[in-house]
């Protein structure tokens, strides 16, 4: 499709009510307006960004989506307005793909997190990265009810506080639900 700066974006994937596409340098303003709120950052590690870092993370995930084929993406309605960024990094200490997502406070309370999320787990599993580990992450801190809520819908299994950055939970899903909470089960009453 087509961009307000005239670049062409690619589809990545679509939902029922979303396409989640790749960015263009012209997306920064957008995504600016969101990495500025302080009520939307409060629950991402980073804190409020300036546009500059914002610009420079766009152009990273341009970079990353080119070489490897999957990243942090924009998320748009089915009119092209624009909705958030979601998508996948590489979790630090684990080797494994780790989801993320950010959506407008415009756009919260319609089960579009819940719908998109949906979409993109479905995303990794059909699309393992041969150096990685098969689950994915979720870092979520723990005040954050939405987005916990939105991961249980999603069945990921709470694995606890994140031995890497322990003021976080971290959860995971398997590419079976029921086997994965059966094994974190066993690995609860370790040591
Ligand atoms: C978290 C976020 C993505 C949720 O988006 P959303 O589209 O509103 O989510 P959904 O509507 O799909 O689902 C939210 C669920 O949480 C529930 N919820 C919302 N606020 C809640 C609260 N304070 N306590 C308990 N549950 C809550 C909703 O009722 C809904 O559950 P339900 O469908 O069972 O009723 C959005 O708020 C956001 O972008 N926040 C800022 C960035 C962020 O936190 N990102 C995630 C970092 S891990």
């Amino acid at each position: 499709m087509t961009g307000d700066d005239g670049d062409t974006r690619a589809i990545v994937l679509r939902t029922e009510r979303l396409r989640v596409t790749v960015w263009t340098a012209g997306d920064a303003d957008d995504l600016h307006r969101l990495h500025s709120d302080p009520a939307v950052m409060r629950q991402m590690t980073t804190g409020t960004q300036t546009r500059a870092q914002t610009r420079a993370r766009i152009d990273t995930w341009i970079a990353e989506h080119a070489a490897r084929g999957w990243s942090k993406w924009r998320v748009e309605d089915a009119t092209g307005g624009f909705v958030g960024r979601a998508g996948f990094g590489q979790a630090h200490h684990t080797g494994h793909r780790e989801l993320g997502y950010l959506l407008a406070p415009s756009r919260w309370g319609a089960g579009y997190a819940t719908e998109l999320v949906a979409a993109l787990v479905r995303w990794h599993f059909s699309h393992p990265d041969a150096g990685l580990q098969s689950d994915l992450l979720a870092y979520v801190f723990p005040t954050n009810q939405a987005s916990r809520r939105v991961l249980v819908k999603n069945h990921f299994t709470l694995l606890g506080p994140s031995p890497h950055a322990p003021d976080q939970l971290v959860y995971i899903r398997g590419a079976n639900p029921l086997r994965r909470a059966a094994i974190d089960g066993v690995r609860a009453s370790e040591p």
